[in-house]
């Protein structure tokens, strides 16, 4: 639509409302729409147009907002995900559809999905599949694998029956699909991440930052800085920082500065912070800020840390060796060299980043006694303590507000923004904001580990594996983060879920001058899966054995002992997952070979074991349930939901250790000042261990109850509509005094799952159960273009008990489409490309068909025999996909990601090498 410059309308309509055009106009849609209109609903993942989940619709057509200037809204109709219902004659269908379909997890990129999928649907572009995998193109997601999105979408496109939503009944809730209880505030756009609830007052943050890998710095005239730029208020340093500069996730280990005194130790790592107005601090010219950088030499390479003359990054940790973990049983060289079958092999990872779509965002404000802050973080009460320490403060003064986490996958428990805010809220009487980029997300938050592997495995002439030597490095970057955890972790998990009489394997995590690396998905174990499983299926191939065959006959069963010395107890469902593999596998197997004139099929498998919780540490968990004098039941579960569902699987939980249905129970989401500590959402703990101890509480209610009454330990309890009955007789709940919250009886437990330290030989119980499980990968290669495609994986997992089957579905998916990523395309390079169209992740188009299998294999510890799956279901599948890709072409590739360029090296360079015989290699 085109206007004589004196007739040019002012408005835009927004949501059916007209409103008036800001001044500039130059500004994105998304600023207006989120700070001018207050429609949060719209969320920004890149401000790029990369990520789609600003994704609104245009006079009918998708756009993203990030990058659509407010000139262009002018006379426009523009619908959001809060006017979708009403504006869209599919729009109510179609958030009810994705909620039916357990499509939303995280939800960040829910409105950009809801919107694309909207303009494609009244368009009447969708008539199949493949049109609703086009409408849904243009927009990520990271946690869900698409699949569930696209069902839910043609659903609606096709005029489906519509899938009823699965609600609490009187029922028993833990084996039910239920929808997931948060998910109506997901699919409206009024769940709050970390950027959308900063109050207007806020004053906005921004930090100064190295452009070198390394360098140090001193600063000019800060005051003469301030005064020069209106609007500004404070320049903050390390000098200001009011407690100790240091933080990190294990309190023996923290060394991570708020900000450096004078060197900087990676790329983009902040040394000051600028505060003042919003516009002000946004305008400034950052190349003009008072600071003299000297670039110093900077390490990258792990070996290259290694070495005698290199720098140290921190003077105490020699060789910039941060850690060193190692389990030993048996005489593990003495077996390679007696064995009749003995392969080795070396492998190498790349960084891997989390790219949830939600950059790291918050608020923090003073309050009368202390500072509260709001963010996306897994580790709320964990940040209590550390945020104490930083402002010198005692725990009880602060108060950590979760937001909606939009994706973590383990990247959102360390901390980000919540230091700096912190620091700069304590010294201003206005809440301060901070809202991170996406290439200062990418930038400074932590990634996977790269590994460099060195492994051999030895089996007899029947098939039996007898011994693993495995010397791992992981590069772990400036700062310790979760390094520690990975380098204890991966020794225990090396060898894989197989019997293993001779073991021996060491992990190092080093540091270099890049962006630490931390927690993701699986702490090491699925780069480690990806070298291991492959040499698993090299000894098959080499003894002529089948691979699922000769990974059942080693699989691990209840009464084994692992290498660890502990023995199984009888929560072990692998022998249960392959078994259930095999026609599959079969089937797979009968259909490999050519797909066309210079295409490959093929087929691989990965098996795995897994510690839920963490290793060989206290990994406790409190859950408070509270009873009013009227019979209301609360639940205070701190739990943080980051997608995986835990604001639906505890209350689950927590209802049937009641024996209540589960709409009656209150629930009260993690807040420091109002939940108790439930720990990090990590390691696969919160079901197993949070679950548990729900489990505790409710049980500890009803004991209570039962006492109060007199009655037996077995007496029934009866929660009616007007108050509580043990064994017939009513309680006079009215008649008790109310504690400070309100309650009259209260029950609050405690679960610490029974683990011991690992000795200097790896010897002990790390970890108090294990999940297990294997996966099949099918994919074609493509030998002129070495392009793999994955075309289906079947996954079994043995879960324990399924507490909620469509939830479990939901991680399995995402899972595997992480997998992929990681597998075929995911390689960070530190220092550049921090965007998501440089860094590309699984779009739509990229992921398989999944087929889910569950086993469930109690364990007696867990609610109701559950364990994990949030990182169990990703270990496997990278390896899965290798492991394919070599039965295939005949090839192994060493490295990961598998890139075009990779596998047609690894074709080439088969090439070029004489054929060599089976046996001792
Ligand atoms: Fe899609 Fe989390 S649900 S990014």
């Amino acid at each position: 639509m085109t206007f004589a410059a004196d007739a040019m309308p002012d408005w835009v309509e927004v949501n059916g409302e007209r409103h008036p055009l800001p001044e500039d106009l130059s500004r994105p849609a998304t600023h207006f729409l989120r700070e001018h209109l207050k429609l949060t609903g719209t969320k920004v993942g890149c401000g790029q147009g990369d990520c789609g989940s600003c994704t609104i619709v245009v006079d009918g057509e998708p756009r993203y907002a990030c990058i659509t200037p407010v000139a262009r809204l002018r006379a426009s109709r523009v619908l959001t995900v809060e006017g979708l219902a009403a504006g869209s004659p599919c729009g109510r269908r179609l958030q009810q559809s994705l909620l039916a379909h357990q499509a939303v997890q995280c939800g960040f990129c829910i409105p950009g999905m809801l919107m694309s999928a909207c303009a494609a649907i009244d368009a009447g572009r969708v008539r199949d599949r493949a049109d609703a995998e086009a409408a849904l193109d243009g927009v990520l997601c990271r946690c869900t694998g698409y699949r569930k999105i696209v069902d839910a979408v043609l659903d609606v496109a096709i005029d489906a029956a519509p899938r009823p939503l699965t609600l609490p009944d009187d029922s028993i809730a833990v084996g039910r699909p239920l929808t997931r209880l948060d998910g109506e505030a997901k699919v409206t756009g009024t769940d709050h991440f970390g950027a959308d609830g900063i109050p207007a007052e806020s004053l906005h943050l921004r930090a100064v930052r190295c452009p070198h890998p390394r360098a140090g710095f001193a600063f000019g005239d800060l005051q003469a800085f301030v005064q020069a730029h209106p609007g500004v208020l404070r320049v903050f340093t390390h000098a200001d920082v009011p407690g100790r500069n240091v933080h990190g996730v294990a309190p023996p280990y923290a060394d991570q500065p708020v900000l450096p005194v004078d060197e900087a130790r990676h790329h983009l790592e902040a040394v000051a912070l600028i505060v003042g107005e919003a516009d002000a601090v946004a305008a400034l010219d950052l190349a003009t800020f008072p600071i003299t950088w000297t670039p110093m030499p900077a390490l990258a390479d792990v070996d290259i840390a290694a070495r005698a003359d290199s720098p140290l990054l921190h003077a105490h940790r020699p060789a910039n060796l941060l850690i060193e973990g190692m389990v030993q049983r048996g005489d593990a060289e003495a077996a390679l060299r007696d064995s009749a079958l003995v392969v080795t092999g070396r492998f190498e990872s790349s960084f891997v980043e989390h790219a949830y779509l939600e950059p790291e965002a918050g608020w923090a404000r003073r309050t009368a006694d202390g500072i509260e802050i709001h963010s996306p973080t897994q580790a709320p009460h964990p940040h209590r303590e550390e945020l104490a320490r930083i402002l010198g403060v005692a725990p009880e003064q602060v108060r950590v507000v979760p937001t909606a986490v939009g994706g973590g996958f383990g990247g959102k428990l360390d901390m980000t923004v919540q230091p700096l805010l912190a620091v700069a809220a304590w010294h201003m009487d206005r809440p301060v904001a901070l809202v991170y980029t996406r290439e200062e997300s990418m930038a400074t938050s932590t990634k996977r580990h790269p590994a460099r592997i060195a492994s051999s495995m030895a089996a007899d002439a029947q098939g039996q594996l007898l011994a693993v030597t495995f010397e791992g490095d992981y590069n772990t970057g400036a700062y310790a983060s979760w390094g520690t955890a990975v380098a204890n972790r991966v020794p225990v998990h090396a060898g894989g879920p197989y019997r293993i009489p001779h073991y021996r394997a060491r992990a190092r995590a080093r540091h270099t001058h890049v962006t630490s690396a931390g927690a993701f998905r699986g702490f090491g174990v699925p780069q480690t899966a990806m070298s291991q499983e492959q040499l698993i299926d090299e000894l098959a191939v080499r003894g002529g054995w089948d691979p699922l065959e000769f990974r059942l006959r080693n699989a691990l069963r209840p009464g084994d002992t692992l290498p660890t010395g502990q023995v199984l107890d009888d929560s072990v469902g692998l022998v249960a997952c392959l078994e259930a593999l095999r026609p599959h596998w079969q089937a797979a197997r009968a259909r490999g070979g050519d797909a066309g004139p210079r295409e490959r099929r093929g087929v691989g498998l990965a098996a795995f074991f897994y510690g839920c919780g963490n290793t060989a540490l206290p990994n406790p968990s409190t859950v408070r349930i509270g009873l009013r004098p009227d019979g209301t039941l609360v639940l205070h579960q701190g739990a943080v939901d980051a997608g995986q569902g835990a604001n639906t699987v505890i209350p689950q939980i927590a209802a049937d250790a009641l024996g209540i249905p589960l709409a009656r129970l209150h629930i009260v989401g993690a807040d420091t000042h109002l939940t108790p500590d439930c720990g990090r959402t990590s390691a696969s703990r919160q079901t197993f261990v949070t679950g548990r101890a729900a489990f505790l509480a409710g049980q500890a209610l009803l004991g209570k109850l039962r006492h109060m009454a007199g009655a037996d330990e077995t007496a029934p309890v009866h929660f009616g509509e007007d108050g509580v009955e043990v064994a017939g007789v009513r309680l006079a709940l009215a008649e008790l005094p109310v504690d400070a919250q309100g309650y009259a009886l209260k029950s609050e437990e405690r679960f610490d799952p029974p683990t011991t330290l690992l000795d200097q030989d790896g010897q002990g119980r790390p970890y108090a159960a294990y999940a297990f499980g294997a996966q099949m990968a099918e994919v074609l290669v493509d030998l002129d273009t070495g392009r793999v495609r994955v075309r289906r994986v079947v996954a079994a997992h043995d879960v324990g008990r399924m507490v909620n089957p469509t939830l479990l579905q939901g991680q399995v998916e995402g899972a595997v489409a992480q997998g992929v990523g990681m597998a075929l395309m995911e390689r960070y390079e530190p220092g550049s490309g921090n965007n998501l169209h440089d860094y590309l992740i699984p779009t739509v188009r990229d992921v398989p068909e999944v087929e889910t299998l569950f086993i469930e294999a109690p364990t007696a510890l867990g609610p109701y025999g559950a364990k994990g799956i949030g990182e169990p279901a990703l270990v496997p599948t990278a390896a899965a996909i290798l492991n394919a890709i070599h039965h295939a072409t005949g090839v192994r590739v060493r490295e990961a990601p598998a890139t075009p360029d990779a596998v047609l090296r690894a074709l080439a360079d088969a090439a070029s090498r004489p054929f060599t015989s089976t046996g001792k290699v």
